[in-house]
């Protein structure tokens, strides 16, 4: 699919260094805590979310930020991985989110070993919640969302994807034996992110410059998978002035 305009201009919103773009990405979860009951947020992983988690946690210890009623849903997982295995995502967003501010209510993916059946069921749950208020998502440096890689259908459910060799070694960084990266990722599809109420992107650091530009200004295609959002009416784009640098508009 390749058209060359958007259907809808992303909110976007540039500030000067990665720890203000988290505050005001923690202020959207905090304002949508306030206003909604039980709200429903995709929590993705990876460097970018840091700041944010980091910032919720504060609010939470600080401020008196309650999380505990929030419906957490995962965004991806490797295949394979169980609770034991601590380079999961689930471990990592258990550490840094989960855990922290008490948020155990948390739908997770079919990961162990993913069939049709399983995997439906996950899409039921969330249709079963109401579908998602908010998901956040980062953006891979070959403009991947969740494990969506290239190539990936627009109306794609959730599934299991191989990781490409690019995404592959960008995740070696985490785990204990490099060589042990999984081939095999099981992520929510295009088409269900694209079901969410409201998304938000958020991409950090020069290393994002380039696909945000080719993301947001660039032809519509699923070989750019964040581009497909620009078809949602309710994304915003939170960055720092260094993934911002090669917007134009
Ligand atoms: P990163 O990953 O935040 O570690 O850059 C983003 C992504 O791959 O979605």
């Amino acid at each position: 699919m390749i058209t060359t305009s958007s259907r809808y201009a992303p909110t976007r919103r540039v500030f000067d260094t990665p720890a203000a773009a988290a505050v005001a990405a923690a202020d959207v979860v905090t304002k949508l805590v306030a206003e909604r009951d039980q709200p429903v947020i995709t929590f993705p992983t990876g460097s970018t979310m840091e700041g944010l988690y980091a910032e919720l946690r504060r609010r939470v210890t600080e401020e008196k930020l309650e999380l505990d009623q929030v419906r957490g849903i995962q965004l991806d997982e490797y295949v394979g991985v169980d609770d034991e295995t601590p380079e999961s995502f689930r471990a990592w967003l258990s550490d840094r989110l989960l855990r922290p501010a008490g948020l155990d209510r948390f739908l997770r993916l079919p990961s162990l070993a993913p069939t049709p059946e399983s995997l439906g069921s996950y899409e039921a749950s969330l249709a079963a919640l109401g579908g998602v208020d908010l998901a956040i998502l980062g953006i891979g440096g070959n403009g991947h969302i969740a494990f969506n890689e290239p190539g990936s259908p627009a109306d794609s459910r959730t599934r299991v994807v191989q990781l490409n060799a690019r995404t592959q070694e960008a995740n070696r960084r985490y785990w204990g034996d490099p060589t042990a990266v999984p081939s095999e990722a099981v992520s929510q599809g295009i088409g269900t992110i694209m079901e969410a109420r409201a998304i938000l992107l958020i991409a950090t650091g020069p290393a994002k410059a380039g696909i945000l530009a080719d993301a947001f200004e660039g032809p519509i295609t699923t070989e750019v998978p964040a581009s497909i959002l620009r078809g949602h009416p309710n994304v915003t784009v939170i960055t720092d002035t260094d993934a911002a640098a090669k917007l134009r508009g």
